[in-house]
Order: structure tokens, then C-alpha cells, then sequence
């Protein structure tokens, strides 16, 4: 089983992707987590060209293409050998990031961005991608220290947002969305009762 959690920064997708592996690890499974960019040893040298480094300047679609490159590294090296060893994968982002978040910019069109996706993951997508979603301000008042990404203001947040919501309208079946308002309990509920029925129909 692969999963994966997406959303605009600051929408406590790290704590519920915790929760989730315990709480799957506690029914016997066999769970590995990946973040992205990073994961192997490319991604995280990609990481930190894209995330921490001010001095490069990065071209949208160069930028597009590294976190492609860092995905297609942690399929090849990471996923897919968890999947075919029986384990469950959760993955802390992945190709939806790479739709919105490059795809809100100006050049890129996100057909173009799934397109290139289904290169770079040689058409793995995860059974399911849950979008932790919460208002502008309530996310912002969760984030630290902005990275290159985070430091771009409030409109792209705002199209970010949208754009989730809109990729998630679009795909029903691929990606589903949960109010990450409240406590971490009822977000990990909720999160749960979406997983659960998949956990149902997933043989391993
Ligand atoms: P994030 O999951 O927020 O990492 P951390 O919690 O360690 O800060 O991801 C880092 C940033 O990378 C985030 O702002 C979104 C951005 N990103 C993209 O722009 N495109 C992508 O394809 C991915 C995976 C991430």
C-alpha cells in the first residue's frame, strides 16, 4: 500500500504523517516514510539546492525537473522495492506537490506536470494521496523560518490552496481532502477514516 500526504506548508502534515505510521504500525504493518525532495542520497543533495541555497537561481522548469529528479531517484531506489518487499509506504509529499506547486508559477501548465510525473515515476502513483487542508492564516501561524519556497508570499500560498483543492476535484478517486482544523486527535480521525477503507481492501 502507498500513501501519500500533500498540503500548503504549515498544515501539520509532518505530526499526521506520525500519527498515521504509528497508528498503521499498530495493526501489524510493516511501515517506511520518504519526504520530498530527499530520501536518498540525490534527493537530498537536490534538497538542498532547491530548498536552502539563495545564490542558485533556478528557472521554473529546471526547478520542476530537479524535484522530478530527486522523485525519480526515491522510486527507483526507495518505493518501489518497499512495495514489492510487502511493506506500506507513506509518503511525506509527491507528485501533486510538484503539480501545484510548480504549476502555480507562470510557465508551467499542470497537464505537463503529470505528464512529465508519469516519466519520472514510471507511472507509480500512490493509492491514495490525502490533502491536509486549512485557511491561509491558520497554516501561516504554524510555519517557522520561511525556505526558498515558503518565502514567496501570500498570493502564491493562496493559489497553492486553490490549486490543491481544485487537483483534488478533478481526481476523486486519487486524492481526497481533510479539514486539518482542530486538535491533532480529530485531524488524525478524521485522516483515519479515510485510510481505514483502503487498509479494508488492501490484501498485504
Ligand atoms: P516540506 O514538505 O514543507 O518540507 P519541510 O516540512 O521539511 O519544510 O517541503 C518543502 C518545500 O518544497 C515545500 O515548500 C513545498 C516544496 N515542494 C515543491 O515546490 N515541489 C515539489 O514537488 C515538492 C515535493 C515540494
Amino acid at each position: 500500500m502507498f500513501l501519500s500526504l500533500d498540503g500548503i506548508d504549515g498544515v501539520g502534515k509532518s505530526t499526521q504523517l506520525q500519527l498515521l505510521v504509528e497508528k498503521l504500525q499498530q495493526l501489524g504493518r510493516e511501515v517506511i516514510t520518504c519526504r520530498e525532495p530527499g530520501s536518498t542520497q540525490l534527493g537530498e543533495s537536490i534538497r538542498k539546492i532547491l530548498l536552502n541555497d539563495w545564490e542558485t537561481p533556478i528557472d521554473v522548469v529546471s526547478e520542476m525537473l530537479l524535484y522530478m529528479a530527486s522523485r525519480a531517484q526515491l522510486v527507483q531506489e526507495v518505493i518501489m522495492p518497499a512495495l514489492e518487499r510487502g511493506q506500506t509506504v507513506i509518503a511525506d509529499r509527491y507528485l501533486l506537490a510538484s503539480v501545484v506547486y510548480q504549476g502555480c508559477g507562470d510557465r508551467l501548465d499542470t497537464d505537463s506536470i503529470w505528464d512529465v510525473g508519469r516519466v519520472a515515476t514510471g507511472g507509480l502513483l500512490p493509492d491514495l494521496t490525502l490533502v491536509l487542508d486549512l485557511p491561509l492564516d491558520e497554516a501561516a501561524s504554524r510555519l517557522g523560518e520561511p525556505d526558498r519556497i515558503e518565502s514567496r508570499g501570500d498570493a502564491y500560498r493562496e493559489a497553492l490552496r486553490k490549486e490543491f483543492l481544485s487537483e483534488a476535484e478533478n481526481r476523486p478517486q486519487q486524492i481526497q481532502v481533510v479539514d486539518a482544523r482542530g486538535t491533532k486527535d480529530e485531524v488524525a480521525d478524521r485522516i483515519w477514516s479515510v485510510v481505514e477503507k483502503i487498509v479494508e481492501s488492501d490484501a498485504r
